[in-house]
């Protein structure tokens, strides 16, 4: 397989620089001694062995990556095995439950701090491990912009949730169990009984949230050993998988097989192809820009209306769906999933994957999935599944998830067709305003009511809040009015279900158009035309932008200074944009 040097002198590792530099005994020495003090030997390190980076997302205050510290022991097995020696090494951790203000604000700091460490220490190749929402983008970033060989290694979905006969996903489950908590159906302990039987084992969520989805597009995108994604955590596959991918990086590393030559923009295409068949987290869009971007890909946000909006939804899995994890996986997976879009012709076949084969190729073998989870391209849950795009007068885009809106939430809100949605919009200023006001009655919201939230974009929060997917009044609840129509400037959870209009870019506290709004403006929503408008004139629109000042944004570490200096747009991918400057480090800062 030809990877990215095509010249022909011997092949020295990158390590060796470090561990075996015969014009530099005097370095060599230094870099070599300090990593035999914990029992690793001259010969281990100077005879050309690749050197493989472990990067460890799991940790106690991460807890659906954690069980990676026990999956290493069957990598490093695996890197052994195969003839190379493994350094394990920490990322800073991002546990999507547990971070404040929201764990979003640290996917570019893991990202920085990946690019550090493999820039700066003598690594030939990378196994990522990946899981919760955050880390498998932070880390597919960092690889990207170093451009080393690198293989994810997924941790897998925690095992289906039940609860009184039914089953109960991650995320999911919390949206469901705060209405009826609401609604008075629930008192305190039987809401946290009902949540908590959803988290069932080690892993990460079990719902086709953001971790399984991310953790399904590095698939998708070729950058994990094919069948990765779904396997559940504490099924005996897994460290099957680590010992396999283990193998595999030290054979990527002989091969010089790198990112550049896998995440292509025939990658990213199909990458937005799964997303819309397996109902992806609105997160995905973001975080594929922003990896793309990395690696130096056009992608824009406009594609994924353009290539993925017409694309079926074919996996039975919540919140598009009803089926979790374990169902997915036993049902084939990613590897079934991507047959059915190349049967039908929606896949670059041809796209190069870490296997060191196309996807064709990996997918030549793939058997019929069960049918039960994974619908056949031609009878599936839903046509045309993939996400919206929308513009309008007060925002360049942003983003909505199709395969949740169900037919109730049509029927109600929607003429069909055209999808023309009218009304009058009620605004909140951030989360803790829309809690404070959102059952004040002289509010006066109604079925023809569009809640609307803003301040809660990359700078406004900063990290961007999944808050967008707000409930009606208790009130209107109780009244069988489950879902309103909502919009914002932050993003919302993979695991919910609501259809709102959300990242939109550009956000509130940058002088977006959202800063504008005003609770009683009438606002119309063209799905089939992709247009969010508010019917006041240009000339009102225009007295307000003036009179529009930036908000007092209060940084709360360091961290939050930094980012908000230097972040971008959710439509952009919300990078650093300092870093997007910085391709392919490896080769064109003079390092290869
Ligand atoms: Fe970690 Fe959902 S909270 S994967
Ligand atoms: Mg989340």
């Amino acid at each position: 397989m030809a990877g990215s040097d095509q010249t022909q002198k011997p092949f020295r590792l990158r390590s060796q620089r470090w561990f075996d530099d015969p014009e530099d005994p005097g370095m060599t020495a230094l870099y070599v001694e300090r990593y035999l003090n914990f029992g690793l030997t001259r010969g281990e390190l100077q005879s050309g062995k690749p050197i493989i980076g472990i990067a460890q997302t799991g940790s106690d205050i991460a807890p659906c990556n954690r069980h990676h510290l026990d999956l290493a022991q069957r990598i490093r097995e695996g890197v052994r095995e195969a003839g190379g020696v493994a350094l394990e090494f920490p990322i800073h951790p991002i546990q999507e439950t547990g971070k404040r203000p929201t764990a979003a604000l640290d996917r570019n700091l893991a990202y920085l701090s990946l690019v550090e460490v493999l820039h700066g220490y003598p690594l030939d190749g990378v196994v990522l491990t990946t899981g919760c929402d955050k880390t498998t983008p932070a880390c597919l970033m960092g690889a990207a912009t170093v451009n080393i060989p690198a293989i994810v290694l997924s941790g897998g979905p925690m095992l289906d949730g039940h609860y009184k006969g039914r089953l109960t996903g991650s995320g999911t489950i919390v949206w469901e169990a705060r209405k009826r908590l609401a609604a008075g159906e629930l008192d305190y302990e039987g809401f946290m009984e009902l949540v908590a039987s959803s988290a069932t084992s080690i892993g990460h969520c079990n719902t086709m949230g953001t971790a399984l989805s991310m953790n399904s597009l590095a698939e998708a995108l070729g950058m994990s050993l094919p069948g990765c994604a779904a396997i559940p955590a504490p099924y005996r596959e897994r460290g099957q998988m680590a010992y396999a991918t283990g193998r595999r990086i030290v054979e990527m590393v002989r091969a010089n097989l790198r990112p550049s030559d896998i995440m292509t923009r025939e990658a990213f295409e199909n990458a937005i192809v799964v997303a819309s068949a397996i109902g992806a987290s609105t997160n995905c869009p973001p975080h594929i820009i922003a990896i793309a971007r990395h690696m130096g890909v056009e992608l824009a946000i406009e594609d994924w209306d353009r290539i993925g909006h017409d694309i079926p939804l074919l996996v039975d899995c919540q919140p598009a769906g009803r089926f979790l994890g374990e169902a997915f996986h036993r049902a084939g997976g990613v590897p079934a999933v991507m047959r059915e879009l190349l049967r039908a012709g929606r896949l670059h076949g041809g796209a190069m994957t870490v296997t060191g084969r196309t996807v064709a190729e990996n997918l030549a073998h793939v058997g019929e999935p069960d049918r039960e989870v994974i619908r056949p391209y031609g009878r599936p849950l839903k046509e045309r599944a993939g996400f919206m795009v929308l513009a309008g007068n007060i925002f360049d885009n942003a983003v909505m998830k199709v395969s949740v809106i169900d037919e109730a939430f049509r029927r109600r809100f929607l003429s069909d067709p055209p999808d023309v949605f009218e009304g009058k919009v009620v605004v909140f200023e951030g989360p803790e305003d829309y809690h404070d006001r959102i059952e004040d009655p002289s509010l006066g919201i109604d079925e023809r009511t569009v809640l609307v939230i803003r301040n809660c974009g990359p700078v406004g929060y900063p990290g961007s809040a999944e808050v967008v997917n707000m409930q009606p009044p208790a009130a209107l609840i109780r009244a069988g009015v489950e879902a309103l129509p909502t919009m914002g400037d932050g993003r919302q959870s993979g695991t919910s279900g609501s259809p709102s209009i959300l990242n939109v870019t550009p956000e509130a506290a940058v002088g977006g158009g959202l800063a504008l709004l005003r609770t009683g403006d009438p606002i119309r929503i063209d799905l089939r035309a992709r247009r969010v408008d508010v019917l006041i004139p240009e000339a009102e629109l225009e007295a307000r932008r003036r009179a529009w000042r930036p908000p007092q944004l209060l940084n709360k570490t360091p961290w939050e200074e930094i980012f908000r200096g230097m972040v971008g747009q959710l439509g952009r991918g919300m990078c650093l944009e300092p870093a997007t400057m910085y391709l392919n480090i490896l080769e064109t800062r003079g390092e290869s």
